[in-house]
């Protein structure tokens, strides 16, 4: 039920911006969820907070500057004090599966950059594994056949990911090809392999990069960390 959903969305992006003090670099996320927290973000900044974003994608960027939210370029900064983002799936282990939205790469940069990564949820994203939710990979298109047969190796089944009946491009000009590994009984060791797959530029498996989940269920507001 989306109004139920977006009640917790907001809930836990509300929670999320009280960790944002000023002068912060604050690295934002791209999704539904992420939106909440830039809006919680752009109502302290009116009551006086002044911080300074990085963005995890063009979307995101766009919709901070029409808050006025001043945005620093990504390739100069070489730490983030806290960012907030959603995810698609996530265990208590702090492990995640992101890139729904397809912003996978530069969400992973904002987050390994981050002193404080934070993750906001509704209660629909808390699994006991992951994997129900596919894999989302961003492959550089020369390279989409390989990548097609290194995932198969891995006994992965991927599709590639399209939108109004074209293939989807990222912020980069790549493809999303999403990856269906069945439930994954380790993730680190899939990243791994992932990992070594030349042309698959990055994928939605986030391991050891979140600090905390906050996750809003009802009116209650759980933290794993
Ligand atoms: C964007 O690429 C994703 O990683 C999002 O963070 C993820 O898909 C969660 O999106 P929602 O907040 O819209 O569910």
């Amino acid at each position: 039920n989306k109004s139920k959903q977006d009640a917790e969305k907001l809930a836990a992006a509300k929670e999320a911006v009280k960790f944002i003090k000023d002068n912060d670099v604050v690295g934002l996320g791209t999704g539904t969820t992420a939106t909440f927290a830039i809006k919680e973000l752009a109502k302290r900044m009116q009551e006086g907070l002044k911080i300074r974003a990085a963005a995890s994608s063009i979307k995101t960027e766009e919709l901070a500057i029409s808050y006025g939210i001043p945005i620093l370029k990504l390739e100069t900064l070489n730490s983030i004090d806290i960012s907030i983002d959603g995810a698609d799936e996530f265990t208590t282990s702090l492990n995640l599966i992101k890139g729904g939205g397809g912003a996978l790469f530069r969400e992973k940069i904002i987050a390994s950059l981050s002193k404080n990564a934070i993750i906001i949820t509704d209660s629909s994203k808390k699994v006991s594994k992951l994997g129900a939710f596919t894999v989302p990979v961003e492959v550089i298109p020369l390279a989409l056949q390989y990548v097609f047969n290194q995932i198969e190796k891995l006994h992965g089944q991927g599709i590639l990911r399209e939108k109004e009946g074209k293939k989807f491009l990222t912020d980069n000009g790549n493809y999303i090809v999403d990856v269906d590994f069945g439930l994954i009984d380790n993730p680190k060791e899939l990243a791994f392999a992932l990992n070594q797959i030349d042309g698959l530029l990055a994928h939605g498996l986030f391991i050891g990069l979140t600090s905390k989940v906050i996750m809003a269920k009802g009116d209650e507001i759980l933290t794993f960390e």
